[in-house]
């Protein structure tokens, strides 16, 4: 009998997966996994409401995107309150979008995705308008003054957000940059976002976790897209009312 390394017909390049990141071996082949990534997310990307009918969700009000999601947290607990909105969460590594995906697998949610992306590439995913909110919470800071350059939120990133976000729309930051938070801050008001004085449903991201039992500051807003005009159209249930609330029943 062939040992299994003796076996010539064997396919080896599952081992190497598994070895080089066992996360990838699940990306490429639990297609139950809500999960989206390579060609898959063009299909999805060009119509995400047929996506998430798909996916069984009921009734699509509003489409959110959490950019660097990490392991689903936040995700998980806006998609549970929000049944109505569709959420998207992205996020560069394997593990992360694996582990975001088994998450919302388990609570059996029919309104989210984790998406294998780099948001830098946010506008080949969503048409202009298309966004209700953005959550970024503690991006990669970068804090060396050469590094600034890398960090997403640039003056020309915050242009596109302002472009995919629809009038109403929001952008929830936290940062413990400070440096990090007024440039951003600056850049989208910029384009037209204005501060709200309203309080957001409150989300403890797991970097937030870890750095307030350092007892670091933290530094958040919620800013409302105006798109340069007086607005009086509606903002989303998360930052209108979006306190904290106990589920019925
Ligand atoms: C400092 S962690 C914060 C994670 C999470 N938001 C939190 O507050 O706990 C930054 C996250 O952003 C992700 N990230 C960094 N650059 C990204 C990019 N260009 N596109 C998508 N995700 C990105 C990282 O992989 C990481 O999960």
């Amino acid at each position: 009998m062939l040992t299994e390394y003796a076996d010539p017909f064997r396919d080896r390049t599952r081992d190497l997966i598994s070895r080089v990141n066992p996360y990838l071996r699940l990306l490429r082949d639990e297609h139950y996994l809500p999960l989206l990534h390579g060609a898959q997310l063009r299909h999805a990307a060009a119509a995400w409401r047929t996506y998430f009918d798909t996916a069984g969700m009921r009734e699509l009000r509003a489409l959110l995107v959490e950019i660097g999601c990490y392991r689903g947290r936040n995700l998980l607990e806006v998609a549970q309150r929000f049944p109505q909105t569709a959420c998207i969460g992205i996020d560069l590594t394997f593990k992360r979008v694996v582990l975001s995906a088994q998450a919302i697998y388990a609570q059996g949610l029919h309104n989210a995705v984790s998406v294998l992306s780099d948001a830098r590439d946010l506008a080949s995913l969503f048409r202009p308008d298309e966004l209700d909110g953005v959550i970024c919470f503690f991006p990669d800071p970068w804090v060396k003054p050469r590094q600034h350059k890398k960090r997403l939120l640039s003056t020309s990133y915050c242009a596109q957000l302002a472009k995919l976000i629809k009038a109403g729309g929001f952008v929830w930051l936290k940062t413990d940059n400070r440096d990090y938070f007024i440039r951003a801050t600056q850049a989208l008001r910029a384009q037209g976002f204005c501060f709200t004085g309203t309080v957001p449903l409150e989300l403890i991201s797991a970097f937030e976790q870890r750095f307030l039992a350092e007892r670091r500051t933290i530094y958040r807003v919620v800013l409302i897209n105006h798109k340069h005009v007086p607005m009086h159209g509606k903002t989303h249930a998360l930052v209108r009312d979006g306190r904290i609330r106990r589920p019925q029943g």
